[in-house]
């Protein structure tokens, strides 16, 4: 089968889901988000994770629809947390209407993912709840510590994988786990799906910092710029800080707590500058690569012939060249 039947599939088991009608203004941006699509990687995950093990992922529908719904409502919340204009190359939900919109609308969604779970089999529901309510739990850590160090001075590189770990990584991990547990995976087989997984899920990360910068804007669909304009502490802006000479690290933290829209192209500019001479975008595709390589040994350590791993194998490929 090809990956594209599995997103067909996908496309319209997401397609055929309800939130509800009244009062509209809380389902509406709902759909609204639901109907922008995006790559959509995540419940595909989850889809490819069971079909290594049972060909069959009837199943897994629903729980792969539970997570982009999760994985939305996190999108929703997060553009209120970034003040981000666009997001998949539409007007975000807080600017369309406005933040208690945002607010209420997400938080429905996220109970709508829990509902969306309930259709696992019964005796494995217990499990599946526990570790999805962790991984869900750790994405909020992660957001509130990407937060934190916008305003924080100092730090360091493995502080920033800690978060972006949390953040976007588990639940990269917890998909193709969750794929495996609904097919009746050995454990440990499971296990290194999610390792596997969260690997992807911190290159996934290092890429999306990367096109934040380099991105182009039509086909990244959100705001170019948009980490430097917040003084998100990203690999990029980290590894600048440690390597920078006296009159580049006077640049950047020149412009830092400059947020004002009017500077904003300045900013940017000036700082993109700063990492062209470092050669950072080099640095970060190394780094992708890096854990692209560990994501793999844990790939390898899973008990299936090599045939049965190469469509999650190749779509993670993919996601570590992609440019939106
Ligand atoms: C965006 O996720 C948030 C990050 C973790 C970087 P995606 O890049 O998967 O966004 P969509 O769902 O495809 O729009
Ligand atoms: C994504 O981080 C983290 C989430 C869990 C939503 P970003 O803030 O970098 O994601 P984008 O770039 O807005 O999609
Ligand atoms: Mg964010
Ligand atoms: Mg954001
Ligand atoms: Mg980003």
């Amino acid at each position: 089968m090809d990956i594209s039947i599995l997103s067909e599939k996908l496309n319209h088991t997401l397609s055929t889901l309800r939130y509800g009608e009244n009062p509209k203004e809380l389902y509406e941006p709902i759909r609204y988000i639901m109907a922008l699509g995006g790559k959509r990687i995540r419940p595909l995950l989850v889809l490819l994770g069971a079909k290594m093990f049972d060909d069959d992922v009837e199943k897994a529908l629903l729980p792969a629809a539970a997570v982009e719904v999760f994985h939305n409502f996190t999108l929703m919340h997060d553009d209120i947390m970034d003040k981000a204009p666009l997001r998949r190359g539409q007007q975000t939900v807080h600017e369309k209407w406005d933040a208690n919109t945002a607010i209420l609308s997400g938080d429905v969604m996220l109970v709508r993912a829990y509902e969306l779970l309930l259709n696992v089999e019964p005796e494995k529901l217990p499990l599946v709840l526990r570790l999805f309510s962790r991984t869900a739990s750790e994405v909020c850590e992660g957001q509130q510590l990407d937060m934190t160090f916008e305003r924080r001075e100092q730090v360091s590189i493995p502080e920033y994988i800690h978060m972006i770990t949390l953040k976007t990584a588990v639940l990269v991990g917890f998909s193709l786990e969750l794929g495996a547990i609904l097919q009746g995976a050995p454990q440990a087989d499971a296990e290194h799906l999610k390792a596997f997984g969260d690997n992807v899920g911190i290159a996934f990360q290092l890429r999306d910092d990367l096109l934040d910068v380099y991105g182009d804007k039509a086909k990244f669909g959100k705001q170019v710029g948009g980490d430097i304009l917040s003084d998100k502490k990203t690999f990029l802006m980290l590894t600048a800080l440690e390597q920078a000479n006296a009159q580049q690290r006077q640049t950047i933290i020149g412009w830092r707590d400059k947020t004002d829209e009017s500077i904003a192209g300045e900013k940017v500019k000036a700082v993109t500058q700063v990492y062209d001479q470092l050669h950072i975008r080099q640095q970060t595709e190394q780094q992708i690569d890096l854990y692209f390589q560990r994501a793999l040994h844990h790939l390898d350590a899973v008990q299936l012939p090599d045939e049965r791993k190469s469509m999650v194998r190749n779509l993670a490929l993919q996601l570590m060249e992609r440019d939106s």
